[in-house]
């Protein structure tokens, strides 16, 4: 037993001495000290011996579970220093390396135009208000005054997704809903994706508006105009003018389209300005007076003098204006070459 004993330890301290890394030096510890290791199996002889020689050889085993830990414990400290040494040696960090390039990105020129139309109007009491895109014939039609054999519905502009249901044509669709939800005074802006079946230059199928819809008592024309002339003088310039041609749109009554004096030949129309293309005007929205019609589907009174106006303006063509993006597709296109230049 004694022999057995000195057997194992010797052959143990020799297996730790030569361990090459801290993965096989914990396979020798458990080899050796674990509940099946070799210390273990001798000391299960140990019944067998008369018992007056158990406390001696009860004080080897002791001993020489000591000497091994001590050895296990220094081989470790040994193999760790190593390690790290390695470790340094090999993933060695050059702090006086130039820094990598941090590409920051930015707002999507889109994205960037409606916070700035947004940020204009909201400066005189406008807030923001979201409607779905994925919209009833009711709401994106009917309720606008859009009666059913209007052109607008036909197959070849608007998105049907099931009977009933649309892709929004224009964000007008949030009036009823707005004036549905809540009473007057409403003052919205809505913004948001609208879809038409239309692809070239200067149409997408997918393209933004902003609704904008103020409904008060005695809202009159010269508060569309005044709002209108505010907004436009913001956006292109304090010495913007505006100007408004009649225009039909279901929807309101009187209706118009309005433009802004060209910001690019300010002073002086040029007939070769490639903003205008010499006319001196840009048109950038659809307004007019919130049609009666609207008051009544949405059940307001007709006596109680709540009257409103409405505007619908696209950001593309205002983004396309302002930075004079010949192409409406290079929107889409997510060239950054494109894109970085609107930082
Ligand atoms: N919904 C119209 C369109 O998509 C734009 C428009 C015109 C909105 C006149 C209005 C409006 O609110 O009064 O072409």
């Amino acid at each position: 037993m004694i022999q057995k004993l000195q057997d194992v330890g010797e052959l143990a301290l020799q297996q730790i001495k030569f361990s090459q890394d801290l993965e096989s030096l914990e396979k020798v510890r458990i080899s050796i000290l674990g509940k099946k290791g070799a210390l273990s199996e001798v000391l299960k002889g140990v019944g067998a011996i008369p018992a007056s020689d158990r406390p001696q050889i009860g004080g080897m085993a002791n001993e020489w579970k000591k000497r091994i830990e001590e050895s296990l414990e220094s081989r470790k400290q040994q193999l760790e220093q190593i390690w790290l040494a390695q470790k340094v040696q090999t993933e060695r960090i050059d702090i006086t390396a130039p820094s990598r390039c941090l590409h920051r990105g930015s707002l999507h020129l889109v994205t960037q135009t409606t916070q700035r139309i947004i940020q204009i109007l909201s400066r005189i009491g406008f807030d923001v208000t979201l409607g779905p895109e994925v919209e009833t014939d009711y709401f994106n039609f009917e309720a606008v005054n859009i009666q059913a054999d209007h052109p607008a519905r036909d197959m070849q502009d608007t998105f049907f997704l099931s009977p009933g249901i649309v892709l929004r044509t224009h964000t007008s669709s949030v009036q009823m809903r707005a004036m549905r939800a809540q009473k007057a005074p409403i003052r919205i802006l809505c913004p948001g994706a609208v879809y038409r079946c239309d692809n070239d230059a200067t149409h997408s199928p997918m393209f933004h508006q902003i609704e904008g819809l103020w409904v008060d008592r005695g809202v009159r024309m010269s508060d569309l105009k005044g709002t209108l002339l505010y907004w436009a003088k913001e956006l292109f310039g304090s010495s913007t003018q505006i100007r408004f041609r009649p225009s039909y749109f279901p929807f309101v009554e009187p209706g118009a389209e309005v433009d802004v004096s060209c910001f690019q030949c300010r002073v002086k129309v040029s007939p070769l300005c490639r903003v205008c293309k010499g006319s001196g005007w840009l048109e950038v929205l659809g307004a007019g007076m919130v049609h009666p019609r609207l008051f009544e589907m949405a059940g307001y009174s007709q006596d109680d003098e709540v009257r409103g106006f409405a505007f619908g303006v696209g950001v593309e063509r205002i983004a396309m204006l302002l930075y004079q993006v010949p192409d409406l597709r290079l929107l889409y296109q997510g060239d950054l070459r494109f894109l970085s230049q609107f930082k």
